[in-house]
């Protein structure tokens, strides 16, 4: 003779310790506001440490002393040459898009720091992280997420000698 099917009983944990699922996962609104402030606080930290060291960087370069980076002789009309430029871990490009034409720029994307590239081609500057394109003639931002111009240095030649310095040793 067959028994009807039993509905599965409950284990007996369940009747000493029960427990509303539904109000376990709700989010009160204390809960919430402290997630929402502890994140603007993380967001504005954030935020200060970035400015911050962009503002020691900037100052550095300001008070850095000139440097020769090479003969003239070495960059061909529409070539280019990497060097360091004020400290070791400073990336910058020097451009030559005319025979008495040299112009310097930080290799530092303004986004968000990834190393920009010479397109002679374009006459650009091209970040490929985010594709950003910034003109070759003055650093300005052309497209993509930058909203500053790549930081500029000042080209002197002296006796055929280039010599990389601040854009402020040069106005001053
Ligand atoms: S780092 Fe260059 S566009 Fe984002």
């Amino acid at each position: 003779m067959n028994h009807p099917a039993q509905a599965p009983q409950p284990p007996r944990w369940k009747e000493d310790f029960p427990i509303n699922w539904e109000d376990d996962a709700y989010i009160t609104r204390k809960e919430f506001i402290k997630f929402l402030g502890l994140t603007s606080i993380v967001f504005l930290f954030g935020t200060c440490l970035t400015a911050g060291r962009r503002w020691l960087r900037e100052s550095f370069q300001r008070r850095s002393p000139p440097m020769s980076i090479g003969h003239v002789d070495e960059i061909p009309v529409g070539g280019y040459k990497l060097f360091r430029y004020p400290g070791p871990d400073d990336p910058c490009i020097l451009l030559r898009p005319g025979p008495e034409q040299f112009v310097a720029f930080s290799q530092l994307c303004t986004h968000l720091a990834c190393p920009v590239h010479y397109q002679a081609e374009t006459g650009q500057l091209v970040c490929p992280c985010h594709e950003a394109f910034f003109k070759a003639e003055d650093g300005t931002v052309l497209a993509g997420p930058p909203r500053r111009p790549l930081t500029r240095f000042a080209v002197v030649v002296r006796d055929k000698q280039l010599w990389i310095q601040p854009v402020s040793k040069v106005d001053g």
